[in-house]
């Protein structure tokens, strides 16, 4: 009930009440009953009480009421409101001081919710590091351990034991990287430097890198076209470089033996669509939705075995996404997988 409404109600009762009071005194005194002075008393009596906890309210309770809402307002909410609380248009100050109470009750529950999944992601997180640390300290431990008890001096595994050490320290240097470059996308500190340049160019050198390991493999290494002439973008090309050697990479670490990586490149309204497809294991559907996500790699014994950490398609999605751009997946088990993201095309 408004709160005018409720103050006619005191008014009225209390009026009431009064005029009784008054009624039996004046009977008591004249013996007689006057209707015309019992409705103007009970008037005049009404009108009164009214008016004194109207202005009471408006200009006390009323007042109080209003910074306190402010203040809730101000200092603990944010400027969204809840859809559902929107349309109460309430201007008592009783109704809106609940209504801010109200969406202040939301908003706390919404922010605990959020807090408990950010604990339980931070141990997750902990949890998933210190497990892809331990593998290769555990590993450098042994050889140095083996190479104090005597090995150092036997030439057949001195050097072969001093080098998988050092195979082993630069895989925790490559998830060092990747989480410092997790950490710098996730908490915004990575501004991008975005220039104009030629991804076709880009996409041959990154080729001539990775050329020694498809070769390992026996997997070519093709572009749809010759792309004779450049293919404008502007994006961060330090970045870019980064998102295409990880796509590129997987191709090659989880395609099959003497398959094919193929880059298509195509300019599409304002934008250059870039597309890695291999016909290498391809992906179950179940773990598409997934796949995004750090540390998730879905044979975990292959990945580790080619150093995988399940971080490199975190840090495409990052990238794309700091460029305000997607990246989608498609892929059939044992035929192949697309990958597909845009960037701001440069003409
Ligand atoms: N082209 C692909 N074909 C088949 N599976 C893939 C392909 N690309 C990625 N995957 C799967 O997705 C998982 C996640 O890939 P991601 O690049 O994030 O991690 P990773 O390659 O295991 O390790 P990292 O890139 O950090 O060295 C991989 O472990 C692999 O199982
Ligand atoms: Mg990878």
């Amino acid at each position: 009930m408004k709160i005018t409404a409720r103050i006619l109600v005191y008014a009225l009762i209390a009026a009431v009440l009064i005029t009784i009071l008054e009624v039996f005194i004046n009977y008591f005194q004249t013996q007689a009953i006057n209707v015309s002075f019992i409705l103007l008393s009970f008037f005049v009596t009404f009108v009164g009480i009214f008016l004194l906890l109207y202005i009471f309210y408006y200009y006390t309770v009323s007042k109080t009421l209003n910074k306190l809402s402010e203040r809730l307002e101000n200092r603990f909410l944010s400027n969204a409101i809840p859809q559902e609380l929107n349309v109460l248009d309430d201007n008592d100050s009783l109704d809106k001081l609940e209504q801010n109470i109200r969406k202040l009750e939301i908003e706390r529950e919404k922010e605990m919710e959020q807090f408990k999944n950010l604990d339980s992601y931070r141990k997750e997180y902990l949890g998933n590091v210190s497990h892809e640390m331990k593998t290769p300290i555990f590993n450098i431990q042994g050889y140095l351990d083996t190479l104090l008890d005597g090995g150092i001096n036997d030439p057949e595994i001195n050097t072969v034991y001093l080098r998988k050490a050092d195979k082993s320290i630069e895989r925790l240097i490559h998830i060092i990287d990747d989480l410092e470059t997790i950490t710098q996308l996730e908490t915004g500190g990575l501004q991008l430097d975005k220039d104009k340049f030629d991804i076709a160019a880009l996409c041959k050198d990154i080729y001539g890198q990775l050329e020694l390991s498809a070769s390992k493999r026996n997997i070519k290494l093709s572009l749809d076209k010759k792309y004779d002439k450049p293919i404008w973008v502007l994006a961060d090309k330090f970045r870019i470089r980064q998102v295409l050697s990880n796509l590129v990479t997987n191709s090659i670490k989880y395609g099959k033996e003497n398959g094919e990586t193929l880059i298509g490149l195509q300019y599409y309204a304002n934008d250059v669509i870039i597309e890695i497809s291999d016909n290498g294991l391809g992906i179950e559907e179940r773990h598409l939705p997934r796949l995004f996500e750090r540390f998730y790699r879905i044979d975990k014994g292959r990945s580790r075995e080619q150093g995988g950490t399940g971080l490199g398609l975190a840090i495409v999605k990052h990238i794309l996404e700091a460029h305000d751009k997607t990246i989608e997946v498609q892929s059939k088990l044992n035929k192949g997988t697309r990958f597909t993201f845009s960037l701001d095309s440069a003409l």
